[in-house]
């Protein structure tokens, strides 16, 4: 296996074009097209910094969208599953929905566990980032976005100032590029949240994707998918990823970690949870891949992130309507968010997410496209 990434470097041969898609808050909601000379194609918009599609060629040369999502402006701007955002300030749960800062407990809006959905919060809270217009701007190979989170939107301190980059380069790399600066101490969490099918407009569900993680630990949770803390082996268990296999291989393992991912298939439960990189030292390094055999498509990600949610789409149960008129059904995508690890502010032991005055946050992460 190639671990080497070669032609990361953005080139001004990705074309990049700027629609208007929509309106909301007052503002243009635009959709960027981003094409390369090798006729990959992404599409992405300012309003949530969504992430709306991804072309890539199969081993046929046929080139067919990777990305679950929609179609159109009024479905993206009612998402109600995080069908390809940035999510932040601070991606994934936070337990109860607070953290403690310098002696000052803050909460945050809650959104998410148990019937009402009030206990912790997930994904940034109620518009979290996924939810505002973001400015943008047309860059060499690609879109700059920017959003500025004032202090206490969604209970968080301080004025943080997020910038995006998403760029396309010749050889089908797509990079994330993250930086944020505050003005007061705050966590900040950003990732990805697209959902990938490699089979291409959604032939298939995704358990037949043969997934690698480069990680022998992860962060096992409680009931309502909060880390408790410790690092658990993958050796021996459904989560052992360091060798490529099948998703669907050790999905339904009666296993209690497994089960706590839940959704549809309550029996078993599914992945939903955080694998932390055995060699982590914040320089960019290949860390996970996904391979489709039905197609060939191979895609490889790159971060400079300690961890990794992926998350097998347990929750998709066949009511939300996605591209093509077609219901998006049970594990038809998953999602693999390049993060620190879930409610760290609340864990002495993970590693530190709270930004400072004076201190960037900055952080790339890649995928790259290719077949096999
Ligand atoms: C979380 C899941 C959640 C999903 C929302 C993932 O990042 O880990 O628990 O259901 O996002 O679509």
């Amino acid at each position: 296996m190639n671990d080497k990434l070669t032609g990361s470097k953005a080139t001004s041969s990705t074309t990049v074009s700027q629609d208007v898609w929509g309106q909301a808050d007052g503002e243009n909601a635009y959709l960027y097209t981003l094409t390369n000379e090798q006729g990959m194609q992404v599409k992405l918009s300012n309003w949530g910094a969504y992430v709306q599609s991804i072309k890539v060629p199969n081993r046929n040369n046929l080139v067919e969208d990777v990305v679950v999502g929609y179609d159109s402006w009024d479905e993206y701007y009612k998402d109600c599953c995080y069908a390809g955002p940035i999510v932040g300030r601070f991606g994934n749960r936070l337990n109860k929905g607070q953290f403690t800062i310098d002696s000052k407990t803050y909460q945050v809006t809650r959104n998410d566990g148990g019937a009402n959905k009030n206990i912790n919060q997930l994904h940034g809270g109620l518009k979290g980032l996924h939810k505002r217009m973001w400015q943008s701007k047309v860059i060499t190979g690609g879109v700059e976005l920017s959003y500025l989170s004032v202090d206490g939107e969604e209970g968080y301190p301080g004025n943080l100032h997020i910038k995006v980059r998403y760029t396309l380069d010749s050889q089908n790399n797509f990079k994330v590029s993250y930086t944020a600066t505050t003005d007061k101490k705050t966590p900040v969490n950003l990732t990805s949240h697209i959902y990938f099918n490699l089979t291409g407009n959604m032939a298939d569900d995704i358990e037949n994707h043969v997934l690698q993680i480069s990680a022998d630990t992860f962060t096992p949770v409680d009931d309502l998918l909060i880390p408790t803390g410790k690092l658990q082996p993958v050796i021996g268990t459904p989560f052992d990823f360091t060798t490529a296999k099948k998703i669907g291989q050790h999905i339904r393992t009666q296993d209690a970690q497994l089960k706590k991912g839940g959704g549809v298939d309550t029996e078993f439960g599914g992945y939903d949870h955080n694998w932390v990189f055995s060699d982590h030292d914040g320089l960019m390094k290949k860390q996970a891949s996904l391979y489709d055999p039905s197609s060939g498509r191979y895609m490889e990600i790159f971060t400079q992130e300690p961890a990794l949610q992926f998350y097998s789409g347990n929750f998709m149960d066949g009511t939300v309507k996605g591209k093509n008129a077609q219901l998006i059904q049970h594990r038809y995508g998953l999602a693999l968010e390049t993060q620190h690890y879930p409610d760290s502010p609340n864990h002495a032991n993970f590693p530190n997410t709270i930004l400072a005055p004076g201190e960037t946050y900055q952080t790339e992460t890649i995928y790259k496209f290719s077949v096999k």
